[in-house]
């Protein structure tokens, strides 16, 4: 998969994209993405690529035309862009199926806001989708671009190595997941539970269902309640 990125801060993704799995992916070529600073793209002096709202208000907003002009120098046309996604507080929540969508994507165009916003013809006339990775504010888009990148990367053919943890999804989306425990079976008095060294398999992956339900249960009621209904 190509990624491009649009931002004013390219050196946020220097170490995320070099870092493990991402890392990985780029070497073995299954993942190839191309950050560009938004500012090579102003035409003043000064590089600048916001300016005052219209109406008034507090701090500044992002130009429209770097992005056309950005978006024409990578693609040629608006038309030609790839699947474009905008990364923004007032987006929809990113889930895992909107992730598994991306991922089916031959490429993708990350534009990442900040300040105040991004001047809404950008909405309107580039972004295929608009995403939030939740309900807290960052001071810009460039990490929610690296998780989006992590997510989707992840589901690429051939990148994750095990892939026979493909039949865990639907139940790992589902449900949190149960604890997990290695050597030593005694840590400082925190003894590992008993059943995971019975040997039962039964007992075993009872036991890791009931502890994934009951911890969805108390910390995610919302995928609780989905996954009771049957529609997870
Ligand atoms: Cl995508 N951007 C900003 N600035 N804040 C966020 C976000 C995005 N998602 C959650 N908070």
């Amino acid at each position: 998969m190509r990624v491009d990125v649009l931002t004013l801060f390219p050196e946020f993704f220097t170490g995320p994209l070099q870092a493990s799995l991402l890392g990985r992916a780029r070497g073995g070529g299954l993942l190839d993405v191309a950050v560009h600073d938004l500012r090579d793209w102003a035409t003043d002096r000064h590089r600048t690529v916001d300016d005052v709202p219209f109406g008034g208000g507090a701090g500044m907003v992002l130009k429209v035309e770097p992005f056309f002009a950005a978006v024409e120098a990578l693609f040629g046309t608006v038309e030609a862009r790839p699947r474009t996604v905008v990364l923004t507080p007032r987006g929809q929540p990113l889930r895992q199926e909107l992730v598994r969508t991306l991922s089916t994507q031959p490429a993708l165009l990350l534009l990442c806001g900040r300040y105040e916003g991004i001047d809404e013809r950008v909405h309107t006339a580039l972004a295929h989708d608009e995403i939030s990775i939740g309900d807290y504010v960052l001071a810009g888009g460039e990490v929610a671009a690296c998780v989006v990148i992590e997510a989707v990367t992840r589901l690429l053919p051939g990148v994750m190595g095990n892939e026979d943890s493909a039949s865990d999804e639907s139940f790992s989306r589902a449900l949190l997941e149960y604890p997990q425990y290695t050597r030593p079976a005694e840590f400082r008095g925190m003894r590992v539970p008993e059943v995971l060294r019975s040997g039962d398999h039964q007992k075993v992956a009872d036991w890791r269902h009931a502890q994934a339900l009951a911890r969805t249960r108390a910390f995610r009621p919302d995928l609780y309640e989905r996954w009771q209904s049957g529609d997870a």
